[in-house]
């Protein structure tokens, strides 16, 4: 499966009507996981770069409910970068991408939902131990 099949991006119903905008996401149906963790990343900008991790665990979809972003994902061998610019859209993200969140708008707020609980140990943060565990 290529990384853009294992990473696909994710349309959320948008049951808005003419008072405003109304998106759901509800875990083991518009994802593929129960939601265990929520947490979203604001005030950052366009000269910052997160992540820069993998999770041996942890399966993810990020969204930009406000503002937009770019991710950039990897698994060692092929590059796959999404524009997170739509309340309405996300990405999947499986265990064991590396992910690099990037290019914040300034209202860009980015929200993370998690398949677990947070755990510090299923970080890998060095890319050469990553590259070294994926070949
Ligand atoms: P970090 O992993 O560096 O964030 P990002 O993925 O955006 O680069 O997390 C920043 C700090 O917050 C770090 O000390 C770990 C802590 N943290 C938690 O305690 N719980 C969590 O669910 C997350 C995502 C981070």
């Amino acid at each position: 499966m290529s990384l853009q099949e294992q990473c696909p991006i994710l349309h959320f119903a948008d049951l808005g009507d003419e008072r405003g905008k109304l998106v759901v996401i509800e875990g083991d149906q518009a994802i593929p996981f129960d939601i265990k963790r929520v947490f979203y990343i604001y005030d950052s900008d366009a000269t910052v770069v997160r992540g820069q991790h993998a999770n041996r665990q942890s399966e993810f979809v990020l969204i930009n409910v406000a503002g937009h972003s770019k991710v950039r994902l990897t698994n060692g061998k092929e590059e796959y970068i999404v524009s997170l610019d739509k309340p309405m859209m996300g990405v999947y993200i499986p265990k064991m991408i590396w992910k690099d969140m990037y290019d914040f708008s300034s209202d860009s707020v980015l929200l993370v939902l998690a398949s677990t609980h947070y755990d510090a140990n299923e970080y890998i943060r060095d890319y050469k131990e990553y590259l070294e565990e994926m070949d």
